[in-house]
């Protein structure tokens, strides 16, 4: 087994306090608790108030993982921010967010993958470290899918929610043994109408008739997102098992994208790693997208479920469709 080059040196994670839970969805839509347990695993979601912006709750989980890095603004050498909510189009939220935290030596730049969004972003960080372009990169996951959510729609709206994660990946020194393994990314671009937003981009600009239409918002088959999930979800823990040159019970614990908890558990069965190894956090969280993988290493950390040396894998899929993961000892 290869060296790591970089490790994760301290995370963070944050949310809006607003709450949302199954029962105040019944309110307003044609849904149940006991539904959405069953097909889903969600209780409740966090859900951003309307002028609560997707850089004040990412700020929260940055500076977390920078003092538990143990890391000033002014070390960072650059800023990966995955997200395909960001505050605004123009400049990028990796932009705004180098500013509030005045991390002035850091270039910044957003990454678009949808769910896989962070451990994409981990991969490219990695390998930019690889060619000399700094040794302490800031990866965020943020989203406010709120704002993309129909929420009339319960084919959707029962789903997704809002957070942010982060972490401090750096360089590591000639004996540590800790840091990625492995990592192996995918896509296919002719699963796209599966889960994507209709208008509001360059080829359709937003006009009123788009709302009016809600062409701005997210469209998803989710049964046949579920079948190209697991399928997609398996690929990629196959291909991290044999790129970090590790059999399956050599894993301590599977940290998955939080989508649903039948894709989780079939992800895992697939796999041959109990779901006594696996973060579960879907039920406090619904599917934050890109900032699900760091919330749920967040809470392990948290539980006493991450122990240095242990062996981590993530993986994830998402809108594209594009899927990935990555094998790290922490
Ligand atoms: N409440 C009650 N009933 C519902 C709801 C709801 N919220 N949503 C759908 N139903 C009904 C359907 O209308 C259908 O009724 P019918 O049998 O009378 O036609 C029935 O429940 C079953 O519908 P299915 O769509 O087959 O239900 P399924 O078991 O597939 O669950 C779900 C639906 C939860 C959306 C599931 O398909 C899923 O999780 N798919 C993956 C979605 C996903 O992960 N998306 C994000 C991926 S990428 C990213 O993370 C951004």
């Amino acid at each position: 087994m290869t060296r790591p080059f970089a490790r994760i040196a301290g995370i963070g994670a944050a949310a809006p306090d607003r709450v949302v839970t199954n029962h105040d969805l019944e309110q307003t839509l044609d849904t149940t608790d006991a539904w959405i347990v069953e097909r889903t695993g969600i209780r409740q979601r966090h859900i951003a108030q309307a002028d609560e912006s997707l850089s004040s709750y990412t700020l929260r989980a940055a500076r977390d993982a920078m003092q538990q890095a143990g890391v000033e603004a002014a070390d960072l050498d650059g800023i990966v921010f995955a997200t395909v909510t960001p505050d605004r189009r123009l400049p990028s939220i990796a932009c705004d967010l180098q500013s509030a935290l005045g991390a002035k030596n850091a270039w910044a730049f957003d990454l678009v993958a949808a769910c896989p969004g962070w451990v994409y972003s981990l991969t490219v960080a990695e390998g930019l470290m690889s060619t000399g372009q700094g040794d302490t990169i800031l990866v965020v996951g943020a989203e406010k899918l709120s704002t993309i959510t129909d929420p009339m729609d319960r084919s959707t709206a029962i789903l997704f929610g809002d957070g942010a994660g982060a972490c401090v990946l750096r360089r590591t020194t000639p004996d540590d043994d800790r840091g990625i393994l492995a990592t192996y990314l995918g896509a296919d671009g002719d699963l796209a109408e599966l889960l994507y937003i209709p208008g509001a981009g360059a080829a359709e600009p937003l006009t009123e008739e788009t709302v009016r239409d809600k062409r701005h918002l997210m469209r998803m088959a989710g049964r046949e997102v579920f079948k190209a999930a697991v399928l997609a979800m398996s690929r990629s823990t196959d291909a991290a098992i044999t790129r970090a040159g590790l059999p399956p019970d050599a894993i301590d614990l599977l940290v998955p994208h939080q989508a649903n908890l039948r894709i989780i558990e079939a992800t895992a069965k697939h796999a041959g790693i109990p779901m006594s190894k696996v973060m579960v956090n879907l039920d406090r969280y619904g599917n934050t997208s890109s900032a699900s993988i760091p919330l749920a290493l967040v809470q392990a950390q948290a539980e006493g479920k991450l122990k240095p040396g242990m062996i981590i894998m993530l993986v994830a899929f998402g809108a594209g469709f594009t899927w990935g993961s990555v094998v790290l000892r922490w």
